[in-house]
């Protein structure tokens, strides 16, 4: 572990331009915190440096997200601006002969650059290196103030930038790589002197100026890099870049994707080669996805996994569930909670499989609810048929053996089995285990009875003709008449 570099990430603030009950860098893009982004590009740009994170509204929350990545969060309290987030880090930062200082709020940063800067910096002399940008519109941004020789003189904020400063487009992203020796003395001397009474970051450049400290800045190339998220458009617009970079990504392991600009792929997606992602289909959380599928139209996939070869058919709900290699699901499925679909399994439409399994080769193609259920090889769900998992009070299992054919509209009434080869008549409630290859049918036995309905219209016709098949016109039209003829009676009745 290299002790000489720490890498702070500021994440304390509280976003007021969101307009927000949630911290500004707790807010998602690709489906993930902005300080997450930040914290893993820091992580892979400097594998060995120490990564800190000061946190301060909503800590514990921004706590919870940066430590499982590895992070040790500082607690900045109260916020007094980004100058005094690296002071409140100090101890956190102990010894280390360097820090770089990254925003938790520009999520686009890569690690290459990260690292650029960090490389640039021990190359160079300065006791600063800046990471700046060119912007087009420059509104809201720091100012880089350059001197005859090219190195810094300063940073100055949008607010207090003065007449002839307005045109400059050299932005501070706020990313820095510090010599800390040089920079713990002028911090000392920052003062609040400015509208929010913060102390800022930015002013320390000044202050090294004058103190002779050589000051660059390192222009980055792709400026759509440092884009902070200040405001709910800036957030939308830094998620649609990333976004479109992720599928660039994708396209770029080989995965085909039509219309790809109508298709949402959160960060941590994976898919392989020969996949091909219709239009309109959205990749959520931790989803992965094997070589050769196919998702198409409509279809959404949250934090699940399909091995190769599985078809997801247009519009259908998958969560938190596993489809191994060949399963066709859908059109029109719902698969959620721990449904598992084992080899060539198939399930059609309208049919939910909530926490069940399905061996190999099962087939449910229409109608159908399955939850609570595990479902043996090779066994067949006829169209209608229903777990009744609940009892109002808990959830029950209901085990179907292997090359079981459950008829259509059978209700399974769980806990229940059904035993190997068995066969469930349609129309059944099972309420009571059945034994392999037994047939069970559990519902009343038919009755017909002959020239019954013919009976009845006679019936009718000679009493009332409401009941008439008025479907002809003289039908129709008689129709009528007896109604006016009944209307007529009515009156003379009363
Ligand atoms: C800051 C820079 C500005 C730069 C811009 C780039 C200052 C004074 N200005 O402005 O020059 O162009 O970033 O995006 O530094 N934070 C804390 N503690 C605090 C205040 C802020 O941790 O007390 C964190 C915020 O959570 C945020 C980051 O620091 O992640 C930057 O703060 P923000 O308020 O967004 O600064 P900008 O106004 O964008
Ligand atoms: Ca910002």
């Amino acid at each position: 572990m290299t002790s000489d570099l720490v890498i702070v990430v500021l994440a304390a603030g509280k976003g007021t331009r969101l307009k927000s009950g949630m911290a500004k860098v707790l807010h998602r893009v690709g489906g993930r915190p902005l300080v997450s982004h930040v914290v893993s590009a820091c992580q892979t740009a400097v594998p060995d440096a120490r990564v800190v994170v000061v946190v301060g509204h909503q800590a514990e929350d921004v706590r919870a997200v940066v430590e499982p990545l590895g992070a040790k969060a500082v607690v900045q309290q109260p916020q007094l601006g980004t100058g005094h987030a690296v002071m409140v880090s100090r101890e956190a930062i102990g010894r280390a002969k360097y820090a770089m200082v990254v925003p938790g709020d520009a999520p686009l940063i890569r690690a290459e650059t990260i690292k650029g800067l960090w490389r640039a910096h021990r190359a160079g002399s300065a006791t600063v290196t800046i990471l700046s940008a060119l912007l087009d519109d420059a509104t809201g941004y720091g100012r880089i103030v350059r001197k005859h020789d090219g190195s810094v003189a300063a940073i100055v904020e949008q607010k207090a930038l003065r007449e002839e400063q307005r045109s400059i487009r050299e932005i501070n992203s706020s990313v820095y790589c510090f010599t800390l020796d040089k920079l713990w003395p002028v911090m000392a001397e920052l003062k609040p002197a400015n509208v929010h009474k913060e102390l800022y970051l930015t002013d320390a450049i000044a202050l090294l100026d004058q103190r002779g400290e050589k000051v660059l800045a390192e222009i980055v190339p792709d400026p759509q890099e440092v884009l902070g998220c200040n405001t709910r458009a800036e957030l939308a617009e830094v998620d649609r870049i990333f976004r479109a970079r992720k599928r660039a990504a994708l396209m770029d392991a080989g995965v085909t994707m039509y219309l790809p600009e109508t298709i949402l792929v959160d960060a941590e997606v994976a898919a392989g080669p020969d996949t091909v992602i219709e239009p309109a289909v959205q990749l959520l959380g931790a989803t992965r996805i094997g070589a050769s599928c196919t998702i198409q139209t409509g279809s959404v996939v949250t934090s699940s996994v399909l091995e190769d070869g599985v078809t997801v058919k247009q519009h259908c709900v998958v969560a938190n569930s596993r489809l191994a290699s060949g399963v066709v699901v859908g059109p029109f499925a719902h698969l959620r909670d721990g449904a598992e679909l084992r080899h060539g399994a198939r399930v059609g439409n309208f049919v939910e499989v909530k926490k069940s399994v399905l061996e190999e080769g099962v087939k449910s193609m229409h109608l159908t609810y399955l939850g609570d259920a595990t479902v043996g090889k090779s066994t067949n769900i006829g169209a209608g048929t229903i777990t009744c998992n609940y009892d109002g009070v808990r959830k029950n299992p209901t085990r179907i053996g292997e090359r079981v054919f459950v008829g259509s509209g059978t209700e399974l009434v769980a806990p229940v089995q059904i035993g190997d080869g068995a066969y469930i008549a349609a129309g059944s409630t099972i309420t009571e285990d059945v034994p392999a290859d037994a047939l069970a049918i559990a519902r009343a036995r038919q009755a017909s009875k002959p020239d019954w309905a013919a009976a009845r219209r006679a019936k009718l016709s000679a009493s009332s003709i409401t009941e008439l098949p008025a479907t002809s016109g003289p039908v129709k039209k008689l129709h009528r008449k007896f109604l006016r003829g009944k209307a007529k009676k009515k009156r003379v009745r009363r």
